[in-house]
C-alpha cells in the first residue's frame, strides 16, 4: 500500500527563508500516489451527499476536480482577484505581511446546496476562512473543509471552528 507522505517533498528555505514548503508535485506525478490521495480524501468525506465542491486556487485545484467528479458533484473555483469573469463576491484575508483577496462568482452555488471545501494544506487557516465566508455568502451548507495536510503548529482549525475539518496528513 502507498504510504502519500513519500510523494511529499519537504523544500527549505521556500518561498522564503525560514520556511518548510511542502511540495505535492512528486505525489501529482505518481498516479498510485493520486488514487490513494483521492481515496483518502474520500474516507474524510464518508457518505455526505455533496451538491458542489468548492476548490481553492491554485494547489486546491488539483484534488478538488477529482473530487468533485467522485461524489457526482459539481466544481466550483475559488480564484485570486481580477480572474473570474463574472461578478464576483470578494473576501479579504490576512497573510503573513498584508492582505489578500479571494474570489467567487455570485451564480456558483445556489442556497442551500451542501459544500465540500478543499485546498491542499491548512495552515494558519485564513485562506480557508475566506473560502467558507464567500460560499456562505451564497447561502452553501459547508458538510466538510477537507485539506490533503494540516500544519498543526499553526493551528488553522482554530479559524474554522465551526466547520468540520479533516485533513489526510498532520504535521
Ligand atoms: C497555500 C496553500 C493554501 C494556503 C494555506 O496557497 O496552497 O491554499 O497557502 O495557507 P493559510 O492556511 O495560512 O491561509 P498559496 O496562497 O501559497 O497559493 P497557491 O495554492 O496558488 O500556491
Ligand atoms: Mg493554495
Amino acid at each position: 500500500m502507498i504510504s502519500i507522505e513519500d510523494y511529499i517533498r519537504d523544500i527549505q528555505d521556500f518561498p522564503k527563508m525560514g520556511v518548510v514548503f511542502k511540495d505535492i508535485t512528486p505525489l501529482l506525478a505518481n498516479h498510485l500516489a493520486i488514487e490513494r490521495c483521492l481515496e483518502l480524501l474520500l474516507e474524510k468525506v464518508g457518505d455526505e451527499k455533496i451538491d458542489k465542491v468548492v476548490g481553492i486556487e491554485s494547489r486546491g485545484f488539483f484534488f478538488g476536480m477529482l473530487l468533485a467528479q467522485k461524489l457526482n458533484a459539481g466544481f466550483v473555483p475559488i480564484r485570486k482577484p481580477g480572474k473570474l469573469p463574472y461578478e464576483t463576491h470578494k473576501e479579504p484575508y490576512l497573510l503573513e505581511y498584508g492582505m489578500d483577496v479571494l474570489e467567487m462568482h455570485e451564480d456558483a452555488i445556489k442556497k442551500g446546496e451542501r459544500i465540500l471545501i478543499h485546498d491542499d494544506v491548512l495552515a494558519t487557516g485564513g485562506t480557508a476562512r475566506a473560502a467558507c465566508n464567500l460560499v456562505k455568502k451564497c447561502g452553501g451548507e459547508i458538510v466538510q473543509c477537507n485539506f490533503i495536510m494540516q500544519i498543526d503548529f499553526l493551528c488553522g482549525n482554530e479559524k474554522l471552528k465551526s466547520y468540520d475539518v479533516a485533513s489526510v496528513l498532520n504535521y
